[in-house]
């Protein structure tokens, strides 16, 4: 990360320390509506609108090894197989055959020495999707099978992870991250290896359990003994970025400082002074949140089930650690930080009831929580703001705070 761009992202945080109120101009936040958590009819609009337009985080190579390998992913609802060619070349498509809809893999991961071979009546397609034998051909006149190929769904790579999204219109990875993928860009995205992958079943709404990862007001209150006696919420400096993505900036309490659960462990290729003495968190919008350390990062992905239930995947990445087992602090580090989640699981379900109550009745959000406000004007813009019944709606308030890149 350069230089310059280090030196002004520490004088916001100076600024972030020393204010005595919000900066001057900053709007007051409208009240989030109740129900944009609990109607199942606006539920329906975020499925349609945000989760099956989006760019999601759906797996990393080393999920994939070799030609073949394949994993059957669902979490927008559609089943979709992701597999590596003969190519090497990471593909993804419907997990729905061409003739009646038969599933191509029904086992959540393996290998496909064969190509992509129906269950149902035996339609066979390459790794490259293509349909290349039915049987008793005879029977389907005039069927061109080069029409029939598997429906591709976009699929990039941002260095070992993959990305999916159905939206078949949707602009590149890169430019949908913006600054985030130079960001990521400046560090060995190629050799991070997965440390490990952790799900977690919650009874609330999606949104409900991802704002808790968007701030840190909460941080003195719900982390006392964990996560508040490092970071120092108080100069904590955020930018809203184009797209609903942003980053959080929460300096270290102490200059130095060095997560006693990291200790020893090898440092990333790139890594800076940014991640050695505060913690970059950010957001990829919708749900992935990844606060990045020197030794390693874990995204956290937030997937809806229903309007009152949701997954928590977390998955850690490190940088490579050569032939034999990952660092022996692992274990340690993994335990603290389920630890910390463990703090935000005690009140999220029990919120999620009291939003089902008739007590809730809206959100107010202050200055320090105004990413969340960020990514609810963002899926507005998502679903279209005439799909939302008026109720509903949060009014565009930050579009003048809102930039195009660190500054
Ligand atoms: S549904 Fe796949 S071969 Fe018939
Ligand atoms: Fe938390």
């Amino acid at each position: 990360m350069d230089a310059q761009v280090i030196e002004q992202l520490k004088a916001g945080i100076e600024f972030e320390r020393t204010r005595t109120g919000p900066p001057e101009g900053f709007p007051q936040l409208p009240d989030i509506p109740a129900g944009r958590y609990t109607d199942p009819e606006f539920l329906r609009l975020e499925q349609a609108h945000l989760w099956k337009k989006a760019w999601l985080y759906a797996g990393h190579v080393d999920e994939l090894p070799e030609a073949g390998s394949f994993k059957l992913w669902r979490r927008t609802g559609s089943p979709i197989v992701i597999l590596r060619d003969n190519d090497n070349h990471i593909r993804a498509f419907y997990n729905t055959c061409r003739h009646r809809g038969g599933p191509l893999v029904k086992e959540e991961s393996g290998t496909l020495p064969g190509g992509l071979v129906c269950g149902f009546h035996g339609w066979t397609y390459t790794l490259a999707g293509e349909l290349v034998s039915l049987r008793d051909q005879r029977d389907f006149v005039g069927l061109d099978m080069s029409c029939r190929s598997l429906i591709p769904v976009r699929c990039e790579r941002l260095g070992n992870w993959i990305f999916i999204n159905e939206d078949a219109d949707a602009p590149a990875l890169a430019d949908t991250l913006g600054p985030i993928h130079d960001y990521f860009c400046s560090l060995p995205l190629d050799t991070l290896r997965l440390v490990s992958h952790q799900t977690f079943d919650v009874n609330c709404n999606v949104k409900t359990f991802l704002e808790t990862f968007l701030e840190v007001y909460h941080l003195k209150s719900t982390h006392p003994q964990t996560v508040d006696r490092f970071l120092d919420h108080r100069g904590t400096h955020i930018i809203l970025w184009p797209r609903g993505h942003s980053l959080m900036l929460s300096p270290n309490r102490r200059p130095g400082w060095v997560d006693p659960g990291a200790q020893g462990m090898p440092e990333m290729a790139g890594a800076t002074e940014l991640e050695r003495e505060a913690s970059p968190s950010f957001n990829i919008f919708p749900n992935l949140v990844t606060p990045v350390s020197p030794t390693g990062l874990p995204f956290n992905l937030i997937w809806p089930v229903s309007e009152r239930r949701s997954l928590l995947e977390v998955i850690w990445f490190a940088p490579d650690w050569g032939g034999g087992a990952r660092h022996d602090r692992w274990d340690t580090r993994l335990r603290n930080y389920e630890r910390i989640l463990g703090e935000d699981l005690a009140f999220i379900e029990q919120m999620q009831a009291s939003i089902e109550s008739a007590g809730f009745h809206g959100v107010p959000l202050n200055y320090q929580e105004r990413r969340i406000y960020h990514w609810h004007e963002e899926l507005d813009r998502r679903i279209g703001a005439d799909h939302i019944p008026a109720s509903l709606r949060v009014a565009p308030v930050l579009d003048n705070w809102v930039r195009e890149g660190w500054t």
